[in-house]
């Protein structure tokens, strides 16, 4: 018996990875790739296939980009993980209300107790969605037809990235006006991916009120519609003709006021005037020439 498990033994010796199979630890896992929604429960999956050991140490890391920190080590949820997370089934985690900084990827490790050495790992890659919260936008208050125009919108939690529609009174918008024969008369594109709604020539039509909506796969978000005033250059011109008779009004009057104030002036000069009359014969001719004038004045006013 003895000399028969020598050469196994020594086989052993000889071929150290032999010797792993046999006490190797196998692990398997439902899904290596869990996506969660945040503040939702996940469970990353690792399960001990087969052991030879009774006792295997198990261990949880998240491998972030700068750092590794422990999840589970020493039989224990290290640090705030053991408020939000608990083992099952012995070896998978479960992490309870999920956030955005739990997005990581985490190393399930385990080990035959009596040899570290011999041992198993695997890698669940953990993806967070989020929802997108109310978007930010900027729409111009008012645009002179023919001109162009740009209306942003832009959200920065959600994940995956989200996409944009762009609404105008509660109707969305086709991504290029040309598409569709309801918007033949505009002349717009949308870029989901940007955010953007440019419109090369505002058109009259294309007053209203703006909204635009973000949205992933778990949820979108509206920002708060906006008023989009086109105003016609005619009524710019309308605008601009009722000045000038405004303006022409204006000095009509301060002219009617001035010449109003000079024939009063002229009157008090007339009677002061009048007694020079003798003494200059040619200034009667004049004088009685202003007085025509003030006359002709002061009956103009009153019609
Ligand atoms: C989940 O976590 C968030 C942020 O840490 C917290 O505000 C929220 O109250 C938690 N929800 C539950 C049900 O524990
Ligand atoms: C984790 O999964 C995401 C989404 O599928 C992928 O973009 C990323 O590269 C993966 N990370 C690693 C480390 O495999
Ligand atoms: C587009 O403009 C034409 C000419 O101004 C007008 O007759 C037509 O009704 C407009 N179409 C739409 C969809 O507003």
């Amino acid at each position: 018996m003895a000399l028969r498990r020598r050469p196994l033994l020594l086989l052993l010796l000889v071929f150290p990875m032999l010797r792993y199979q046999i006490l190797a630890v196998e692990l398997i896992s439902t899904n290596v790739n869990p996506v969660v929604q945040e503040f939702q429960r996940v469970e990353l999956s690792c399960i001990i296939a087969s052991t030879k050991t009774a006792d295997p140490r198990i261990e949880w890391k998240k491998i972030g980009n700068k750092e590794t920190s422990y999840v589970y080590f020493k039989n224990k949820l290290q640090g705030d993980w053991a408020h939000r997370a608990q083992l099952l089934s012995r070896t998978s985690l479960v992490i309870y209300n999920v956030t955005r900084a739990d997005k990581a990827v985490y190393r399930c490790e385990v080990a035959a107790h009596e040899d570290t050495r011999i041992g198993a790992e695997i890698s669940i890659n953990l993806t967070v969605h989020v929802k997108p919260v109310a978007p930010k936008c900027r729409v111009p208050q008012s645009v002179p037809v023919g001109k162009s125009a740009t209306l942003h919108c832009q959200e920065k939690e959600g994940f995956p990235e989200p996409t944009y529609n762009w609404y105008r009174n509660s109707e969305m918008l086709p991504l290029d006006s040309k598409s569709s024969s309801k918007f033949q008369n505009s002349s717009f594109k949308v870029d989901t991916k940007t955010g953007l709604l440019v419109f090369s020539e505002v058109q009259k039509g294309d007053s209203g009120r703006y909204s635009c909506r973000a949205m992933n796969a778990v949820g979108d978000a509206w920002c708060d519609d906006m008023e989009m005033e086109v105003y016609d250059l005619n009524i710019a011109a309308i605008v601009g003709g009722i000045l000038v008779v405004i303006g022409v009004l204006s000095l009509t009057t301060v002219g009617i006021c001035c010449a109003y104030r000079k024939g009063l002036f002229v009157n008090n000069k007339q009677n002061g005037n009048s007694y020079k009359t003798p003494a200059k014969p040619d200034g009667v001719n004049y004088i009685r020439t202003d007085e025509e004038g003030d006359f002709r004045h002061k009956s103009s006013f009153v019609i």
